[in-house]
């Protein structure tokens, strides 16, 4: 074998990568990745290196111990390096069985497809990337169409809700609602965007008798952790049957047991969808993770036929090192009993929050959320600046304590902590929290 570096001197092996100095890896960024993103990071002061990640704790290379109470927007919810979910893809590993082979059975694929069944049963289907959450709605709004063509003929349009994140690849970006992320695409026909909770906005789009698929997430999380109320989605699946819609909600960020439930739309006894589609979370960000959960009706509309059957292939779909990725963090979910102590734990961040909030009022404006999916609404100062970013930033900065604001919402700041995080986790955080909102406002 020849070395490297006598062919590329200058090549950098995966050793060397992660032995790299700090400004190395900005300038190397700077230089071949997009640079503008690295600078937004760069110059807010937000970015820094990781050396280390365990549970909710991050290490920087000065030896700095930070509090990760974002967790890449949702992915951590098992803790960084979840030693179950490490273990079991390293099992799967050194099992040797590894391959991509399309026609090899899929036997930890099979096996997780059963057990998403086990928790969902109406819902038996299963598609799975190896991608992100962007895919897994590519998945079902391609699944949706196909199915329509063939048993909603003549209709083809799709309801979303104003301010929804569906991720920002071609199809996703069109099913979400924000406008700014369409600019310079051309739309692609055959949308249109409902206020979020308003049944009666999705009556009036499906009155039109055009409508095949109708998607939201349970919790809107870049929108701004947005609840509905309660009878929302019993509404819209009343509507979705009398109009022949097909009902899809999606969990890449609320679901996974974020919000106490495996699936957030579980906290809605009896509700079932269509289909919801999941990323982020089952992962625990060991390896990219999607999917699409779908009921046996709709899968069959689309797929069940000899010449539906290859219609949507990938290379990567349905592979079993993703399915060792997932099927090991659903075990760890059930037999930790992650959504019961998700439920159970957040009462104390909660009432620790709600204290600040009586004594900031006007700061500190709303708490919003379910479980382990916080959404913190600031107010702003007498110039109309908002308070969420400037707190974010010191909060970052100043204690280590690391959150985001919403995408689509930048008066929210998100709180994700995660199920290794403790009491003192938390009043590390309350604490920190505190002494910005005196510091900032
Ligand atoms: C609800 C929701 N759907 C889809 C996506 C897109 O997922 P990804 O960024 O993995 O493509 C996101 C990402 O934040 C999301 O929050």
């Amino acid at each position: 074998m020849t070395d490297v570096n006598t062919i590329y001197p200058e090549f950098i092996t995966l050793e060397e990568s992660l032995s790299l100095d700090s400004r190395r890896v900005e300038e190397l960024q700077l230089r071949h990745m997009n640079q503008y993103r690295t600078q937004i990071g760069l110059s807010a002061g937000l970015t820094f290196d990781i050396v280390k990640a365990e549970g909710c704790h991050m290490w920087d290379s000065e030896g700095n111990e930070r509090l990760d109470f974002i967790g890449c927007v949702g992915v951590y919810i098992l803790g960084h390096n979840n030693p179950f979910v490490l273990d079991g893809v390293r099992r799967y590993l050194e099992s040797k069985a590894l391959t991509m082979d399309p026609m090899a059975l899929k036997p930890v694929t099979a096996a997780f497809a059963h057990n998403m069944a086990l928790i969902t049963p109406e819902l038996t289907r299963t598609v799975l990337n190896g991608g992100g959450g962007a895919e897994a709605n590519e998945v079902i709004l391609k699944m949706c169409r196909i199915a329509a063509a063939r048993t909603k003929t003549g209709r083809t349009r799709v309801i979303s809700t104003l301010n929804s994140f569906h991720g920002k690849t071609t199809g996703a970006v069109n099913a979400g609602g924000k406008d700014v992320w369409r600019r310079w695409q051309t739309p692609v026909p055959g949308h249109a965007y409902v206020p979020y909770g308003d049944a009666d906005a999705v009556e009036e789009e499906f009155k039109k008798g055009d409508v095949i698929m109708f998607i939201a997430e349970p919790i809107q999380g870049e929108g701004g952790i947005v609840v509905p109320a309660d009878d929302y989605f019993y509404r819209v699946r009343e509507l979705c049957d009398r109009y022949d819609v097909y009902m899809v909600l999606d969990e890449v960020q609320a679901g996974s047991c974020r919000t106490g439930y495996v699936w957030a739309h579980q906290y809605y006894e009896g509700l079932v969808p269509d289909a919801f589609t999941f990323a982020k979370g089952i992962s625990d960000g060991v390896l990219p993770v999607s999917g699409v959960q779908v009921k046996e009706e709709l899968y069959m509309a689309a797929y069940g036929s000899f010449d539906s059957a290859m219609m949507h292939t990938a290379t990567y779909q349905d592979n079993n090192i993703s399915a060792a990725v997932a099927l090991s963090s659903l075990q760890f979910m059930i037999e930790e009993d992650v959504a019961a102590k998700v439920l159970e734990r957040s009462g104390y961040v909660w009432e620790g929050l709600e204290r600040i909030r009586s004594k900031h009022p006007t700061v500190l404006k709303e708490i919003r959320g379910r479980g382990y999916m916080i959404g913190l609404k600031f107010g702003s100062d007498e110039q109309g600046t908002g308070y969420a970013n400037a707190i974010g930033t010191v909060l970052a900065q100043k204690h280590r304590v690391h959150t985001m604001t919403s995408i689509n919402d930048d008066t929210i700041l998100r709180v994700y902590p995660n199920i290794t995080t403790t009491q003192e986790d938390f009043d590390w955080f309350l604490g920190a929290l505190e002494q910005s909102i005196a510091e900032v406002a």
